[in-house]
């Protein structure tokens, strides 16, 4: 078995440890500040100290090991993905790109490459948003764009962000103290590709050329509860009716759009909920993207005027929170070329992707040239149990890998 295979079996061997853990028996769910995510933060650990890395945990929570330079003034190169999930995850969505990027410095400590610039692993503590209903939480502390009314966000059992950090024994007052952008020489992150372009082409690699903008809306639709057996059909306002026709609407506006953007409804919930009580309020989420700012932006406005019709006509009240905003990202030229040709090295097509999914890359890319490095999953499929990655793709993506970082030195060696 060649090198690279070997490397691919002992990364998959940690990717299902940690996939062990979890908050929920039945499924692989980690979300910010529980136990589970500090068990996996604790595991990541001591395998950066096993590596022989300078391993921290910040204040946000993110697990951090750097790899020295032997030069004092040297800058820094990150690799990084996420450690925490959504709800019912796969194992790869995130713990992918943080065990690879372990895995490429461990063979760079064992080869005793001499290293031009520091490495820093950062293993990100919130990506998905679950808990607190707002994305990119570690990656934004970092990146120094993190919005500090944030900290009083509520998760579904009233605990604030703050409360959250206070318990993972860290200090919210000094969420600063994670800012090392300034000498960040880039950003690589690997992951799943997440869609099916990769599967249906059959090829184990892309390089990622951009990531979509998104809008989270929260929406509150407000009718009036009554008794479903008096209240006839015609003088009902009922909350849920609207919320129907707004999601099948959205879902209208999006088809005849449908090469430009995406539109998701992925939760829904009908407060004091009763099989024999009309519906007076009802909250859903609402997830649109697109790789074009235009396009989202006019689908938002599009989408948001076609509720306030609905609910015009149903007379219905509603509240619409934007939630997250995040307008879609170029990766950096250069670094993208130097992992495209890393790519056309180990003798594979190189393809070039947009990512629908959004990334931790998006908010590092306002302080750092940001790349991308895609690997085939199954059928596409993520955010789902049946979120699968072959291991002669995780043996290419380390090829390609330890490739691109080769060229990377060697780079700033003819600086
Ligand atoms: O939702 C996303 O785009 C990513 O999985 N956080
Ligand atoms: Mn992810
Ligand atoms: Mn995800």
């Amino acid at each position: 078995m060649n090198n690279y295979l070997q490397r691919a079996e002992k990364i998959l061997a940690r990717i299902n440890e940690l996939a062990a853990i979890s908050e929920d028996e039945n499924c692989i769910t980690r979300t910010f500040g529980t136990k589970s995510c500090i068990e996996v933060d604790e595991k990541v650990s001591a395998w950066m100290k096993e590596a022989g890395l300078e391993t921290r945990m910040d204040n946000i929570g993110n697990v951090r090991g750097k790899l020295l330079s032997k030069y004092p003034q040297a800058k820094t190169f990150v690799i990084a993905s996420h450690l925490d999930t959504v709800v019912n995850a796969g194992k790869f969505d995130g713990p992918l790109g943080v065990i690879m990027g372990l895995d490429l410095i461990e063979q760079l400590v064992r080869t005793k490459t001499e290293m031009p610039f520091n490495i820093e692993l950062i293993a990100f503590s919130d990506e998905e948003g679950v808990r607190f209903h707002t994305t990119y939480l570690g990656s934004k502390v970092v990146a120094g764009c993190f919005d500090e009314s944030l900290l009083d966000k509520k998760d579904e059992s009233g605990f604030t962000l703050k409360e959250a950090i206070q318990s993972m024994q860290k200090d919210p007052a000094c969420l600063y103290d994670a800012i090392s952008s300034d000498n960040w020489l880039g950003y690589f992150e690997i992951h799943i590709e997440q869609g099916p372009v990769l599967f249906e082409k059959n090829l184990p690699v892309a390089v990622v050329t951009g990531i979509a903008g998104q809008r989270r809306i929260e929406i509150t639709f407000k009718g009036m509860a009554g008794h479903a057996g008096t209240v006839p059909m015609n003088m009902r306002n009922d909350a849920l009716c609207g919320a129907a026709e707004f999601i099948s609407e959205t879902e209208k506006i999006a088809r005849t759009n449908k090469d430009k953007i995406v539109a998701t409804i992925g939760k829904l919930s009908i407060t004091n909920a009763a099989s024999n009580v009309i519906p007076g309020e009802v909250i859903c989420s609402l997830d649109v993207r697109s790789a074009d700012e235009d396009e989202l932006s006019s689908a938002y406005k599009k989408i948001q005027g076609c509720c306030e019709a609905i609910c015009i006509k149903r007379n219905l009240g509603y509240e619409w929170n934007l939630v997250q905003s995040s307008e879609p990202v170029n990766c950096n030229q250069q670094l993208t070329e130097l992992l495209a040709q890393s790519i056309a090295e180990a003798n594979l097509q190189v393809v070039k992707l947009v990512s629908g999914a959004g990334h931790d890359a998006v908010p590092v890319s306002k302080v750092a040239a940001v790349c991308m490095l895609f690997v085939r999953c199954y059928k596409g499929i993520s955010h789902n149990p049946l979120e699968d990655v072959e291991i002669k793709d995780i043996a290419s993506a380390i090829e390609v890998s330890d490739n691109f970082i080769m060229n990377l030195i060697k780079k700033h060696n003819q600086q």
